[in-house]
């Protein structure tokens, strides 16, 4: 039985979906029983539990060959990530109780990175975790492709995106949600020893303007995308109700500078099929 995580986000809903299409059994881990019902209703056990709270955690994990570990996401954290810190010993404990066969941690991008950022949250959770005597893999998937639900809008409105990512020619490693889920779901099914890390993007990197001229090609109208400057980001960032936009800010500049990239690289990474043009259609079709 395969213990899932984050069933009813964008990741955790296409693991289970592959795995339950393979006839596997899934354990829905929902921290609300209402959304469980939906999982209850294609044949999931469900699992009550929250991401800081070790006993439900460790309930929802036990007996599972396989557990799909996604950390939900945080934008916002406090100075020195106390969040994150608290998460990473939370899971550890919760894993060591329930000592399921094998792991599969949701990771990021990045997360090998010295500099202080916002997937330092990753980088600390990773530490926790790792020293366990339970196979775990680290899956670092690219920058989402659906990070573009942003985008639909102003797209479609204005015909001006406008972008963190700098310069608008730089091609970005992005990867769509679908092929994270399968990647995982497949990874679940079959053993390994030890640690290891999986990195993916999917099948060329995508520049902003790629993005922007997506758009217009399925909008059928102008689209450009328009850099935000850098100066302005702290501000627009507080003024959107950040109270910490700091670490925010220092990933762009690692995605923008280069040092938020793959550990082995464009040639070290596995690659998915998803297209963004495949994405973006959907984005558009379901408005965001
Ligand atoms: N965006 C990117 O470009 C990018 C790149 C690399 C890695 N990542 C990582 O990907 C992850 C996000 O994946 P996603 O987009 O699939 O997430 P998502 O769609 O936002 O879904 C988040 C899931 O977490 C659940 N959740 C929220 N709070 C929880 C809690 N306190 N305890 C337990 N579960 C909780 C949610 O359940 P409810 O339905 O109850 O809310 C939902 O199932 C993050 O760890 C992020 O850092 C993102």
């Amino acid at each position: 039985m395969y213990a899932i995580m984050g069933i009813t986000g964008q990741i955790g809903g296409v693991v289970a979906r592959t795995l339950l299409a393979a006839k596997q059994p899934v354990r829905a881990i929902v921290r609300d029983a209402i959304k469980g019902q939906a999982w209850s209703d294609r044949g999931c056990e469900v699992a009550l539990a929250i991401i800081e709270d070790r006993a439900s955690l460790a309930t929802a994990f036990r007996e599972a060959e396989g557990v799909f570990v996604l950390v939900p996401p945080s934008f916002d954290p406090l100075p020195e990530f106390p969040e994150a810190q608290a998460i990473g010993e939370t899971l550890r404990s919760a894993l060591v109780e329930a000592n399921p066969e094998r792991v599969v941690y949701l990771s990021t991008i990045g997360a090998q990175a010295k500099q202080s950022n916002l997937l330092t949250q990753h980088t600390i959770i990773e530490k926790a975790i790792s020293g366990l005597p339970i196979p775990v893999t680290f899956l670092r998937p690219a920058w989402f492709m659906e990070n573009s639900s942003w985008d639909v809008a102003p797209a479609m409105q204005q015909g001006v995106i406008p972008s963190f990512l700098q310069p608008l020619d730089r091609p970005v490693p992005m990867v769509a949600t679908a092929d994270i889920g399968k990647v995982a779901a497949g990874l679940l099914q079959v053993a390994w020893n030890g640690r290891r890390v999986i990195e993916l993007e999917g099948p060329y990197r995508v520049t902003p303007n790629e993005i922007a001229a997506t758009f217009a090609k399925l909008l059928d109208r102008s689209v450009r995308m328009e850099a935000v400057p850098r100066v302005s980001w702290e501000a627009l960032f507080k003024s959107q109700g950040m109270k910490n936009p700091i670490p925010r800010i220092r990933m762009l500049d690692g995605f923008n500078e280069g040092w938020i990239d793959f550990e082995r690289g464009e040639v070290g990474s596995q690659k998915g099929t998803v297209a963004l043009e495949t994405v973006l259609k959907t984005l558009i079709a379901r408005g965001h």
